[in-house]
């Protein structure tokens, strides 16, 4: 028997697998690097909604991707830094790109940790004692309900971002304040605590540094013990970036390659995992 010429078995595969074949041939539904941004000008406006302060970032409307996406959200719920770093609004309009709308809500009543936390007169213990859930988990509700009630929003998905990380599981809790998100993702998170994963009833994936005190490599097998022994099993991705430490997923030494590269990965990761637990691939 002939074996068939490799041109007519490729197209016989690319014929074949025309819809397995991910991005190529749709370029306006596909997510890659480009649609991170580093640097720049944020895009998105800010908004007050009785004492909530908002950064809200719409994506194209015309986009084939924000068109599939119409009713689902994105609330990013920020590091420390909060709405004063450009960064984390930047990250935002990453998700519009991605084709979600993005709010993100100050956390921090305007007054968050200062860029850099060793600057002296600031006290981190005293700063995350004033920010405990007590303070944060209604400022968060708040959120949720403005999008559902008034945003007219269905289903939402929450990546968090170090302090944020922990609101993410905390919201994923089917008794959270004004019915939770559906689906979370956390970078680097910080203060999370096992009884906050383990009961967590959405699907959850987890970006970690290498080089993290605050999510060490104890920390990880623990949380992934949690997750894989949890009696009502949930969907979950652990996924580890070397070269990286704390705080990657929002901001990194972009002249190293392996950084700029975990960064990009981290938030494709999420994005992707979004997609998937929506069922929007
Ligand atoms: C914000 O406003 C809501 C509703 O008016 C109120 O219940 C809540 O206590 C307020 N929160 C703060 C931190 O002032
Ligand atoms: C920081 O705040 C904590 C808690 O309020 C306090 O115990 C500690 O002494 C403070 N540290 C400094 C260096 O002021
Ligand atoms: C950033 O990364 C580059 C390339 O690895 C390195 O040469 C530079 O020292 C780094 N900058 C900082 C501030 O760490």
């Amino acid at each position: 028997m002939r074996v068939p010429s490799f041109s007519i078995l490729s197209t016989a595969l690319l014929l074949v697998g025309g819809s397995v074949a991910g991005c190529y041939g749709k370029p306006s539904t596909c997510l890659d690097a480009s649609i991170v941004a580093h640097t720049g000008t944020p895009v998105g406006k800010e908004v007050k909604h009785g004492n909530l302060t908002l950064y809200i970032s719409q994506p194209d409307k015309k986009n084939a991707r924000a068109k599939a996406r119409a009713g689902a959200a994105v609330l990013l719920l920020t590091d420390v830094f909060g709405l004063a770093l450009p960064e984390n609004r930047l990250l935002a309009d990453s998700y519009a790109r991605a084709g979600y709308l993005t709010v993100v809500p100050d956390l921090f009543n305007g007054s968050p940790a200062p860029g850099d936390i060793n600057v002296p007169g600031f006290n981190t213990t005293e700063f995350l004692a004033q920010h405990g859930p007590s303070v944060t988990d209604p400022i968060i509700a708040a959120t949720v309900s403005y999008l559902r009630s008034k945003l007219g929003v269905i289903r939402i998905a929450a990546p968090g971002y170090c302090f944020g990380g922990r609101y993410a599981f905390r919201f994923l809790d089917d008794d959270a304040p004004a019915g939770g998100v559906d689906v979370g993702f956390a970078a680097h998170p910080s203060l999370l605590e096992a009884g906050e994963i383990a009961a967590i009833r959405g699907p959850v994936s987890i970006a970690a540094a290498d080089n993290d005190n605050l999510f060490d490599a104890a920390a990880r097998a623990a949380a992934e013990k949690v997750l894989a022994e949890k009696p009502e099993k949930v969907p979950y991705q652990v996924n580890l970036y070397s070269g990286t430490s704390h705080g990657f997923g929002v901001r990194v030494n972009l002249t190293d390659p392996q950084q700029k590269y975990a960064k990009e990965q981290a938030f494709l990761q999420a994005a992707r995992w979004f997609d998937h637990s929506f069922g929007l691939e």
